[in-house]
C-alpha cells in the first residue's frame, strides 16, 4: 500500500525517525543541500508536514506543497507555522499540547531557582579552587515568600503558579481575563502593572502577532534592578533589544531564558552578561515529554489520513 507523503522539516530522536518512516514517505528537508530545488522537486507529492515548534512552516513552504493537507508540529508553540495560509487552503494544523506542560513549567521554576541562587558559579567556586582559596561564595537573592507575576496563565503559566505556590510566593498573573481556576491568585490586566509586583516575572505565554513585545522597555524596567524575567515561552514576546540594554545597564536585575531571537545563534551581547542563565531551549526536553510528543506528530498524522478525528487540532 501507499504511504502517504509528508516533509519533515527538522530531525527528530531516533525512536521517532524509525515509526516515522514506517508509516509515511518521508522527504527529509533539513537534509537537502538546495532547500528550494529540493521543495520545487518534492512539494508536488507532499500531503502532510512533520515540523517542530520552533522551526514551523512558512508561506514559502506551503505554497510549495499544492496538495498539503496537514501540518503535525512536534511543540504546543505553532506561532512559527503560517496559519493565514493554512486558513486560505483549508489545511488542518496540529501541535502537541499537554505532553509538555509539567516539563516546561519544572524547567521555568528551575531556572528561577538556579540563576537567584548563582548555582552555576558557585560552581565554578568550587571547581575552580574559589571555595578553599578566598573561602565562602557570595550571597545571592531568596526566593521564598517574594512575589512572582505569571504573564499567560494558560496550561504552563497555571502549572508554574502551582510550584511557585510551593515556594509559599505571592502569586499574581495576567491573562486576557480571570481564570475562574485560580481563584487564589491576584488578576492583573495590565502587563506593566504586573511587571511592577514582580520580583520574579515569568513569560509563559503563546507568542502571535498580537503579543510581540508584549514585555516593553517599560515592563522590563518595572521588574527592576532586583528582579529577575524567566522566560519560557518565544523570544518575540520580549522586546530582545530593550531587555539586553536593562541587562547591561543594571535596570534589569537579571534574567533566565530558554529562548532568543534567531535562535540558536543568539545575540552576542548575552554571551558577555554575567546576569543571564541561558538555556538552549530544552524546556520540554526530557525523554518522556519528547517520546509524547513524538507519538502525538505521528499520531495526528494517522488520523488525519485515516479520515478521524485530529487528537490534537489547532485548525
Ligand atoms: C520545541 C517548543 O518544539 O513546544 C514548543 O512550542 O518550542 C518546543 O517543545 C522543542 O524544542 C522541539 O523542537
Amino acid at each position: 500500500m501507499e504511504t502517504p507523503e509528508i516533509l519533515q522539516v527538522g530531525p527528530y530522536p531516533e525512536w521517532d525517525e524509525i515509526p516515522l518512516n514506517e508509516a509515511f514517505s518521508v522527504h527529509r528537508y533539513f537534509d537537502a543541500p538546495d532547500k528550494e530545488a529540493f521543495l520545487a522537486e518534492v512539494g508536488p507529492s507532499i500531503r502532510g508536514i512533520a515540523t517542530r515548534g520552533e522551526l514551523g512552516a512558512d508561506r514559502a513552504m506551503i505554497s510549495a506543497c499544492p496538495n498539503l493537507e496537514v501540518i503535525s508540529v512536534y511543540g504546543v508553540g505553532y506561532d512559527a507555522v503560517d496559519l493565514e495560509a493554512c486558513r486560505e487552503r483549508g489545511i488542518r494544523v496540529t501541535n502537541t499540547p499537554d505532553v509538555l506542560t509539567c516539563d516546561v513549567a519544572d524547567l521555568g521554576v528551575a531556572m528561577m531557582l538556579v540563576q537567584s541562587r548563582g548555582m552555576i558559579g558557585a560552581e565554578t567556586w568550587v571547581k575552580d579552587g574559589s571555595w578553599a582559596a578566598k573561602g565562602l561564595y557570595p550571597l545571592r537573592n531568596r526566593v521564598h515568600g517574594k512575589r512572582a507575576g505569571v504573564l499567560g496563565l494558560g496550561r504552563i503559566g497555571f502549572e508554574v503558579a502551582k510550584r511557585l505556590a510551593g515556594f509559599d510566593m505571592d502569586i499574581a498573573y495576567t491573562d486576557v481575563a480571570p481564570k475562574e481556576y485560580a481563584p487564589d491568585w491576584e488578576f492583573i490586566a495590565d502587563p506593566v502593572a504586573l511587571a511592577e509586583r514582580s520580583d520574579f516575572l515569568f513569560v509563559t505565554l503563546a507568542a502571535s502577532a498580537e503579543t510581540r513585545h508584549i514585555v516593553n522597555r517599560e515592563a522590563i524596567e518595572a521588574v527592576g534592578p532586583e528582579g529577575m524575567i524567566i522566560n519560557v515561552s518565544r523570544a518575540q514576546n520580549i522586546d530582545e533589544e530593550a531587555l539586553l540594554d536593562a541587562l547591561e545597564n543594571g535596570t534589569l536585575g537579571s534574567a533566565a531564558l530558554d529562548v532568543f531571537e534567531g535562535e540558536p545563534a543568539l545575540n552576542e551581547r548575552f554571551l558577555k552578561l554575567d546576569n543571564v542563565l541561558l538555556q538552549p531551549h530544552h524546556a520540554s526536553g526530557t525523554f518522556e515529554t519528547r517520546k509524547a510528543m513524538g507519538k502525538l506528530v505521528r499520531d495526528n498524522l494517522s488520523a488525519h489520513f485515516a479520515g478521524q478525528p485530529l487528537p490534537s487540532p489547532v485548525l
